[in-house]
């Protein structure tokens, strides 16, 4: 793969004055591909992220399932990561998030979700890992990956110093990732130290990648990685060389774009 930088004029950037603006858009575009796919009388294969960036584009998703009969039943969805060890029915879970805040809404088969959620009693979670990779093949590869970027940098939880060929494997959180979801568990003491997360190498063999960052917090980053050298040391960087990239941003997460 070529990670040269010199391609910076071909970066597809969509830019809205705020996050509901480009949460809608996004969710066009996802709801766009579920129809296209399902008139097709094929899966509609989706990469799914959580936390806070995507809970407008699911709410939106939801909208269009009750108002307009979007219809997921062909939708086959692979989640990007999950807290390791977690009960999936705890409140701080990635299962339990899209339980909430997507799937329990619409009509998605509940044995066409997947999510990287490996039991703490697990002895063999690279084989676990293995099969989720395998998973994802059977249906031909993702169709869109839908994703935030981490304050560090990190797509998934791929941290810093993840390879770019990296693929589903258990993760360790980088303390910014950790210090970021210290509100969710309480104290930074019951963050998990681990994940599974697909790997990078997993992200880019998707047909379409969204990159969605809303918000002055993640303006920084956001420059750099589009911007910025490709390096592991931020791994959302790699995403700039591939033309299946579109970065959706709102007017705060643009702040410091300079090109
Ligand atoms: C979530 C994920 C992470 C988040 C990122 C941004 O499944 O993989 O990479 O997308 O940490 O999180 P928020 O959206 O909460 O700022």
């Amino acid at each position: 793969m070529n990670y040269s930088t010199d391609n910076l004029t071909q970066v597809n950037l969509t830019l809205y004055k705020n996050a509901e603006e480009a949460s809608i858009y996004t969710a066009n575009t996802i709801a766009a591909l579920i129809s296209r796919k399902q008139k097709e009388g094929k899966h509609a294969v989706l990469g799914l992220a959580t936390g806070n960036t995507p809970k407008r584009v699911y709410q939106e998703l939801i909208r269009m399932h009750n108002d307009e009969g979007l219809s997921f039943q062909n939708v086959i969805s692979f989640n990007l990561d999950e807290y390791f060890p977690i009960n999936a029915g705890d409140s701080q879970s990635y299962t339990y998030f899209m339980e909430q805040n997507l799937f329990a809404h619409v009509d998605i088969k509940s044995s066409n979700i997947h999510i990287p959620h490996v039991d703490g009693s697990s002895t063999d979670i690279s084989k676990y890992c293995n099969e989720y990779e395998e998973k994802i093949a059977s249906y031909g590869g993702l169709d869109l990956q839908l994703l935030g970027i981490g304050r560090n940098g990190h797509i998934g939880f791929n941290e810093p110093r993840s390879s770019f060929d990296s693929i589903t494997r258990l993760v360790n959180l980088h303390p910014v990732t950790r210090e970021d979801a210290k509100s969710d568990f309480g104290t930074l003491e019951n963050v998990p130290q681990q994940a599974i997360s697909m790997g990078i190498n997993t992200i880019l063999q998707a047909k379409k990648i969204l990159l969605l960052a809303l918000g002055q917090r993640k303006s920084e980053i956001i420059n750099k990685a589009i911007y910025g050298a490709v390096s592991i040391d931020t791994p959302a960087s790699i995403l700039q060389s591939l033309p299946q990239v579109e970065y959706i941003l709102d007017s705060d997460a643009a702040a410091l774009i300079q090109k």
